[in-house]
């Protein structure tokens, strides 16, 4: 039997359920497929690929044709999860009919299930063309990365009074836009806490408390795999250090002749070497 997907309204069901969403980012298939054997409920192929696979210093380097083809292999891995792939920096922000172009594609060419951009009032006219063109809308607010340039760094957004009612009229024009989720990115947990509470529409957390209807982090982050030290961030494992030891010892191996053993080649006349490759054999071969 298929496996059914999580989708707008699963989402929205959790909410009214009080049960929490879990999300994270992937990037390449055995990742997306790891997450959702694991029963996460949203993968988003973040635009902080551009940080955490592709080296570039900020995501506002990344372009449609990078995040196609990680999009593309996230969304053959994932079975269940919804796959929600990130509108990168200007991409949707010259028009309308740039941001539905490029949601479009997503969708069609890479075979996502939603799409995310940044910005509360500012986006609504572009959330709500993409949303009635069928293509599902999450919005971002409060630390938006791509704002970094404006914002003066990446501070916590929504501390003063005037910043946290801005957000939360950001949330509801999002809503009212069509969305069907809002991540809250680096705010305080009781603005969080406020715009749950306001929203029919789940909100996802980022350093954002633990009163949003859902949670998500960088896979990389969690999983220590590259720089750390955010502070908003949990490590739920040491992957680096794994990594670093695994090619240690590979390299030891290899210069001491230990690697290939006589298990790992292949000898003249042994039936059906498992040789590259993990498709399936020509009948008869
Ligand atoms: O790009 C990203 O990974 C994101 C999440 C942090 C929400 O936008």
């Amino acid at each position: 039997m298929a496996t059914k997907k999580v989708g707008t309204r699963t989402l929205a069901a959790m909410k009214a359920r009080g049960e929490k969403i879990v999300a994270l980012t992937a990037y390449d298939h055995p990742s997306a497929r790891i997450l959702d054997a694991c029963g996460v409920d949203i993968v988003l192929v973040g635009d902080s690929a551009a940080n955490v696979v592709l080296g570039y210093d900020s995501t506002l380097p990344v372009t449609m044709e990078e995040m196609l083809v990680l999009v593309a292999a996230v969304a053959r891995g994932a079975q269940r999860a919804m796959v929600v792939a990130d509108l990168p920096f200007m991409s949707y922000q010259v028009s309308t009919a740039q941001a539905l172009e490029n949601a479009g594609r997503f969708v069609k060419t890479a075979g996502a299930e939603a799409v995310k951009l940044e910005g509360g009032r500012r986006s609504s006219p572009a959330v709500e063309a993409i949303v009635a063109a069928g293509i599902p809308v999450m919005g971002h607010l409060g630390l938006t990365p791509q704002s970094h340039l404006a914002f003066g760094g990446f501070r916590v957004q929504g501390r003063e009074e005037a910043a946290a009612d801005a957000l939360v009229d950001d949330a509801l024009a999002l809503e009212a836009a069509g969305a069907f989720a809002v991540v809250l990115e680096g705010m305080p947990w009781t603005l969080a806490q406020r715009i749950s509470e306001r929203l029919r529409i789940p909100t996802i957390g980022i350093g954002a408390g633990e009163r949003c209807d859902g949670q998500i982090l960088v896979l990389h982050d969690m999983l220590g795999y590259g720089e750390g030290g955010l502070t908003f961030v949990k490590r739920f494992a040491e992957i680096e250090r794994d990594v670093s030891g695994a090619v240690t010892r590979y390299c030891e191996d290899v210069r001491a002749g230990r690697f290939p053993a006589e298990e790992h080649r292949f000898a003249p006349g042994n039936p059906k070497p498992r040789a590259r490759g993990r498709g399936r054999d020509e009948a008869g071969g």
